[in-house]
């Protein structure tokens, strides 16, 4: 059983290395998981007019290379069912360096729904730090349907059991 606890931006921000984009907005809702009651790690909600931008996964150290960084993503999806019914378009940002996210994004919501930042229609108005305007930070973006999201992945989703305590 995954156990999923409402947390803030306050407890988690020491885990932020740089590459996260942590912010204090009000519209950042953090969520942490559990394994039973193993400390696994955490991720970012924000909404915006029917979309969500999920963000700062973060898996801690003593967890790592034994799958969480798949699932941490699917352990989302069943928070944002709960917390936000309306949601319909589910989107995320990878820095083109970080190899590994890319590979779990690119099996998440398939190379199709990639696209690189100078092909962005939009980022849905989410806020994210000024450094994405410099030319050397580049971003791919990611985003489908929840439906379409669920769908794809939902051998994996039925691996797993989730509750937002
Ligand atoms: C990124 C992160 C969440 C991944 O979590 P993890 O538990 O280490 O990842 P996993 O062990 O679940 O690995 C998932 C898959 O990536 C593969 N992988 C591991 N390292 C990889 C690399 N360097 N490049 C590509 N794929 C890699 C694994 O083999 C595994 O593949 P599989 O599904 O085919 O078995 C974790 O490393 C982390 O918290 N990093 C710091 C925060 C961060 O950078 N977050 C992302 C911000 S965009």
């Amino acid at each position: 059983m995954i156990n999923v606890y409402s947390t803030t931006f306050d407890k988690v921000k020491k885990f932020d290395n740089g590459n996260l984009d942590m912010m204090d907005e009000p519209e950042s809702k953090y969520f942490e998981f559990f394994c039973g009651d193993i400390d696994i790690g955490f991720f970012r909600l924000r909404y915006k007019n029917g979309v969500i931008n999920h963000g700062n996964n973060f898996v801690y150290e003593n967890q790592r290379g034994i799958g969480w960084g798949n699932k941490i993503f699917l352990v989302s999806l069943n928070v944002i069912k709960i917390v936000f019914p309306n949601v319909n378009i589910i989107c995320v940002q990878v820095h083109e360096d970080n190899k590994h996210n890319i590979y779990i994004r690119n099996k998440q919501f398939g190379i199709d729904n990639r696209y690189i930042e100078t092909e962005e229609p939009n980022r849905f108005g989410f806020m994210e730090r000024a450094r994405e305007v410099d030319d050397d930070y580049k971003e791919y973006l990611y985003y489908d349907t929840i439906d379409n999201l669920w769908n794809r992945n939902k051998e994996d989703i039925n691996k797993i059991e989730v509750k937002l305590k």
